[in-house]
């Protein structure tokens, strides 16, 4: 069985690690194409170190651009790549513009396609993330499902013969790194100036073109972290930097202490050392829940509801309650609420490869 997988953005390299990891052990051909969507070294150079995933085979070097620039010059690459390759499934991960681009290739090529972490839905149409899953999804030959909920947003979509629960292969990168770095394997993660490892601190990052690109909510967001009464290291992406510059709005200052993205094991590392987290990203809020701190999503909804259980994580849209004198919501300890294992077993990547095979044409 010959697979192509298609990544370009940070958490699909994430993903792609266990599944990499996963075709080395058996006899499939693997072949890796990266779109270029994320294209500075630490959004993707160190998750290929860190996470030991093998070189891409291709490089498209597409970057940024408008949703429709970028998907678009994505598309056209790809075509000819995939008709070369003529692989037996083309793997697509998640929901970014590299995703839909990649669905959209082969499916139009008649090469079969298996979307990983199918089924998630926020219902929130102005999210580009939800357009690129809820089509993906529509495109896709073969639906792996990240839980039983997603399973459910699929049947109701008419998408139930297609769908298969596999379980999260996020559970198994994040498993094995957490046991790494509990061991001293990795070094203790760069964090911004100003923090206090041994202190307490909360993560932050905020990327979400919801709260980056509107000024007033990035304002606003940016005064609420600075005013908790506990130091917060904000990771900032190359997103949150440009719009901020661009909006003449400075990081920092009072709480809050700026640096750089960090690799996938100081994320844990970070994380671990932390008591909680504040986060517009989808795979943080779950690395929250499995590594047991509380979190606090700067969003209206989330896709990952089994995390809200047991108020490990809360959804706190507006700023204000953030560090509200009556309810601090982002300082909020650790619930006593013992945490599911909604998100599987942390064996999600060999069940994938598994049932690309069973379901070979
Ligand atoms: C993308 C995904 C989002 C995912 C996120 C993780 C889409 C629509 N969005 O958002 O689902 O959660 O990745 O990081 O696909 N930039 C750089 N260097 C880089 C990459 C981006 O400076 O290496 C800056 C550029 O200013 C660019 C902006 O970030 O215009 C946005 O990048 P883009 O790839 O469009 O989306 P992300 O916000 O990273």
């Amino acid at each position: 069985m010959k697979v192509v997988s298609i990544v370009g953005a940070r958490p699909q390299l994430v993903k792609l690690a266990p599944i990499a990891a996963a075709f080395a052990e058996g006899d499939c051909e693997h072949v890796i194409v990266h779109t270029g969507q994320h294209y500075d070294a630490d959004l993707s150079d160190v998750f290929f170190t860190g996470l030991g995933i093998p070189d891409p085979n291709v490089h498209l070097g597409i970057g940024s651009g408008s949703h429709g620039v970028q998907t678009g010059n994505t598309l056209a690459a790809l075509d000819p790549v995939l008709a070369a390759e003529r692989p037996d499934w083309v793997l697509v991960y998640g929901d970014t513009n590299s995703t839909l681009a990649g669905a959209l290739s082969a499916v139009k090529q008649h090469i079969p396609v298996a979307h990983l972490e199918a089924g998630l839905r926020s219902f929130n149409r102005r999210m580009p993330e939800e357009h690129n899953r809820v089509l993906t999804d529509h495109a896709a030959d073969l639906l792996l499902a990240p839980t039983e909920e997603a399973v459910r947003h699929l049947a109701a979509e008419g998408l139930a013969d297609r769908s298969v629960l596999v379980g999260d292969v996020m559970v198994d990168v994040c498993l094995r790194v957490r046991d790494a770095v509990e061991r001293g394997e990795h070094a203790a993660p760069t964090l911004p100036e100003g923090i206090d490892p041994n202190a307490p601190y909360l993560v932050a990052t905020l990327h979400r073109a919801e709260n980056t690109d509107d000024p007033a909510r990035l304002a606003a967001l940016v005064e609420a972290l600075a005013e908790l009464p506990v130091p917060v290291a904000l990771l900032a992406h190359p997103r949150l930097l440009a719009r901020a510059e661009e909006q003449g709005l400075k990081l920092g200052g009072g709480a809050l202490h700026v640096g750089r993205p960090v690799p996938y094991a100081g994320m844990v590392a970070a994380v671990l050392g932390s008591v909680g987290v504040v986060t517009d990203s989808g795979g943080l809020q779950k690395e929250a829940y499995l590594l047991g701190r509380p979190c606090t999503t700067l969003r209206t909804e989330t896709e990952w509801v089994e995390t809200l259980e047991g108020d490990w994580n809360r959804l706190v849209p507006d700023p204000r309650e953030l560090g509200s004198a009556w309810l601090p919501l982002a300082t909020r300890p650790a619930p006593e609420t013992p945490r599911g294992t909604p998100y599987g077993d942390g064996r999600a990547a060999h069940r994938v490869i598994e049932t690309l095979r069973a379901h070979q044409a």
